[in-house]
């Protein structure tokens, strides 16, 4: 029997660097919205049960539109109300989440996100307890002060960038939020409250075409990769 899985989809950013009117998750890729792509890579995992997302209140509605045409009843869904930060939002969904072994985390503008690398990282978080993917820096990092001094350049080897979906056990995953809401700490992406919590947190090697949408120039290349008939 597969583990039964939750998938949060934190789609209730406003998209500043985007530059266009509508929220990012609600623009249209092809024929359908960015976020009905998304929610499409997800649908064939085993165990998957349930489906929250978390969206701007204006957007709620066009969420469970979005919802019901590409999932139906086959998986149980919801929407929520979005927060301020990414971190608010998903923990406003995380106080939905029903009994499951694994919780899976994954931006909604991260449309071209495939199957192989969803079920490595439900494998290794199996094992781990939490699984990220990322690839590996191609450009040299370095580490600089409030007044860009170089202070430091870490060997390239171990400097990777991460992506999602970032997958956990449920129980760690809520004790990462729950922690982080306490003490106030905020972090840039779900693993890294799962680190200060100090729980081991492993890589998964993905791909560059997981892109995320976030500049205008990201969304001519996420129309270029849809059109891409080498690329399911
Ligand atoms: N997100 C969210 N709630 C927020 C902020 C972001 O659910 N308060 C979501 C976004 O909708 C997106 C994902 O988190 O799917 C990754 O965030 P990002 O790419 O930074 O999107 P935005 O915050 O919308 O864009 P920007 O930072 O340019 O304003
Ligand atoms: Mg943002």
């Amino acid at each position: 029997m597969a583990t039964s899985k939750t998938l949060i989809i934190p789609a209730a950013g406003s998209g500043t660097r985007m530059q266009r009117e509508r929220a990012k998750p609600f623009i249209e890729l092809g024929s359908q919205p960015i976020l009905a792509h998304t929610i499409q890579r997800f649908l064939s995992l085993a165990g998957l049960s349930q489906i929250l997302i978390a969206a701007a209140a204006e957007y709620i509605q066009e969420c469970s539109d979005i919802l019901q045409e590409v999932v139906g009843n086959s998986i149980s869904w919801q929407c929520v109300e979005g927060g301020a930060e990414r971190q608010d939002s998903i923990n406003n969904a995380l106080q939905h989440v029903a009994d499951v072994d694994l919780v899976l985390v994954h931006d909604a503008v991260r449309p071209f996100v495939n199957a192989d690398l969803i079920e490595a990282c439900c494998r290794q978080a199996e094992r781990t307890g939490a699984a990220i993917p990322g690839i590996p820096s191609k450009d040299t990092l370095k580490k600089i002060d409030d007044d860009r001094l170089v202070q430091q350049t870490p060997d390239r080897k171990y400097m990777w960038q991460v992506q999602t979906p970032q997958v956990f056990k449920k129980e760690i995953l809520v004790k990462a939020y729950a922690r982080a809401a306490q003490e106030k700490y905020v972090g840039t992406d779900d693993a890294s409250l799962v680190e200060w919590l100090g729980k081991p947190v492993k890589m998964v090697k993905s791909d560059t075409r997981n892109i995320k949408i976030t500049y205008p120039q990201d969304l001519k290349l996420a129309n270029l990769l849809l059109n891409d008939k080498a690329f399911s």
